[in-house]
């Protein structure tokens, strides 16, 4: 399968050849109101995408591109439940959770209203104090025990918004290593602690392996039988199975097939948000992702941010030859962003077939990686400044960040626009030949000084970090994921890549037992085995 209508594909070939060949700080010259022009705003975002590589004829392409494809008709398919995901046959409603398109789903609606509003209860009388640990101790911490989707929104959101006066403390315990909930659980106490088993198959190993040792940690303090009821809430498709679990119906709550992992912190199984931070901000958070969500459905392709961000990434990885993205907040508020947006965009788009099971004639997504800015600054920028290998960036800045010490505030600020800068102009051989003789370098090691720049990334900038902004934010990169599936003819909603391993880890705990037969390894993995159980006597 390759990028479709072919006469568009064709044409931006031509005109990215032309381009490569460019500086964008030329583009800059050519046109004087760039930056006006090459600039969207949505739901309290700004996206800066002046200092892409990409002039007005490699633009007007791509809008046509989302014309053609009919980007605008697929996102109302994705709000009004069409069969997206083709193959589990099912719809991904993730916009209906904010409430988006509520009125074409009837009984789905009226389930989330439900649910919804089961959820305020339970937070709100947590908060009150009208319910509380089994021994009557209020509960102050709440612990989610998830993986993937069941997780990194959660933990992201609560990270960038957690505040001294929250109602809760929250703590998110993913891995399967032992190390990652006994060290949480040191400084807990079971009296007043909550868990959340937030798995929306309710068979993932890590998280009910981490269910199991929480419920015998509560065990050990005397809190069994009905008690463990009291100190367990359960989020998934399958609420029969968490009844298993001796918790309450009123503490089980549902999320549905028809919502993606990935997609999923906007339902019950971001309910860590709503207890450790209050149902308000839950709430604000739902209406930032919906103000997107209205952004997407009512704009023209130009000014429509994850339309935008979805031709830009097509325009960098299938024409300018980009294979990684980095994305760089300049907020320790946002430091959890980028491990976020691996799962979204990586488990959505690293895909090799159409749904037709046609082999992709193009790369899908990119690999993304990045940290808060000015970490990253101290290691592997080195890189993006000097380095061989092509990539974009998004240096995601809020203007008011916090409170915090204003002139450290203003050097964070001052390091994100440096970086752009430094990532658009370089050094020129010239200068670096200037500097370097003022250093007493000759003319061979005055060129280490030079860095290359026309690096393309964009700007995004947010008036704050608030429950509303990041709402937008996530919603704007859901989009751009989906946008971009579209675009290079993939299913962003399954992710069949995962299975293999599972499967094989079950193999590979008998081996580790002595009870898988050795023939069925190679060596390499078989020395391994055995260099573990020799580790590991019984
Ligand atoms: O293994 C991948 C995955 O299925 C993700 O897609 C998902 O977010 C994660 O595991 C957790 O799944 P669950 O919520 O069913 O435990």
């Amino acid at each position: 399968m390759a990028i479709e209508p072919a006469a568009l594909h064709e044409a931006l070939l031509e005109t990215s050849a032309a381009t490569s060949g460019e500086r964008v700080e030329t583009l800059f010259q050519a046109l004087p109101d760039r930056a006006e022009r090459y600039r969207c705003n949505a739901a309290g975002l700004t996206l800066d995408f002046s200092k892409h590589l990409l002039d007005d004829d490699g633009w007007q392409l791509l809008l046509e591109l989302a014309g053609s494809r009919d980007l605008p008709e697929a996102f109302r398919d994705l709000i009004h439940g069409a069969m997206v995901n083709t193959s589990e046959r099912r719809p991904a409603l993730h916009t209906l959770l904010r409430g988006t398109a509520g009125s074409h789903h009837g009984d789905k609606t009226a389930a989330v209203t439900d649910t919804l509003s089961r959820m305020a209860a339970l937070v709100t009388a947590i908060h009150d104090g009208v319910i509380k640990g089994a021994n009557g101790s209020p509960l102050t911490d709440v612990v989610n025990l998830g993986i993937g989707g069941s997780d990194l929104g959660p933990r992201l959101i609560y990270d960038a918004l957690s505040a001294h006066d929250a109602p809760l403390r929250a703590h998110f315990v993913a891995n399967i290593d032992p190390e990652d909930l006994d060290r949480t659980l040191e400084a807990l106490n079971p009296h007043s602690t909550l868990f959340v088993i937030c798995s929306k198959s309710f068979t993932t190993e890590e998280t009910l392996t981490n269910a199991a040792r929480a419920r015998a940690w509560l065990g050990r303090a005397g809190i069994i039988g009905d008690a463990l009821g009291q100190h367990m809430i359960a989020v998934t498709t399958q609420v029969q199975r968490a009844g298993e679990w001796n918790i309450p119906p009123e503490r089980c709550f549902p999320t549905w097939d028809w919502v993606g992992g990935r997609y999923s912190l906007w339902s019950a199984l971001g309910i860590s948000i709503a207890l450790a931070l209050g149902w308000p901000v839950f709430e604000s958070l739902l209406a930032g992702a919906r103000q997107m969500d209205t952004h997407t459905e009512h704009s023209a392709p130009g000014e429509n941010l994850p339309m935008v961000m979805a031709l830009l990434e097509l325009w960098q990885t299938q024409y300018l030859g980009t294979d990684t993205h980095v994305v760089l907040p300049y907020a320790q508020k946002l430091r959890h962003l980028p491990d976020f947006l691996q799962q979204l965009t990586m488990e959505s788009n690293g895909k090799r077939v159409s749904p037709e099971g046609e082999p992709l004639s193009h790369h899908s997504a990119p690999v993304l990686w990045g940290s808060a800015g000015t970490i990253g600054q101290h290691s592997y920028y080195q890189l993006l400044h000097q380095g061989t290998r092509a990539f974009t960036a998004d240096i995601v800045l809020p203007l008011k960040a916090g409170d915090g010490d204003m002139s450290a505030r203003r050097a964070l600020a001052a390091h994100a626009l440096a970086q752009s800068r430094a990532l658009l102009v370089g050094r020129s051989a010239e200068n670096a030949r200037q500097l370097g003789a003022a250093c007493g370098f000759d003319d061979a090691t005055s060129r280490q000084l030079e860095l290359l720049g026309n690096h393309s990334h964009s700007l995004i900038l947010m008036d704050n970090v608030s429950p509303q902004t990041l709402g937008a934010l996530i919603a704007a990169y859901e989009h751009k994921t989906y946008f971009l599936a579209v675009l290079l003819d993939l299913n962003p909603f399954d992710q069949w890549g995962v299975e293999l391993g599972k499967e094989i880890a079950t193999h590979m705990q008998q081996l580790l037992k002595g009870e898988e037969a050795e023939a069925n390894v190679d060596n390499a993995t078989m020395a391994a085995a055995k260099a573990w159980r020799a580790a590991n006597p019984d």
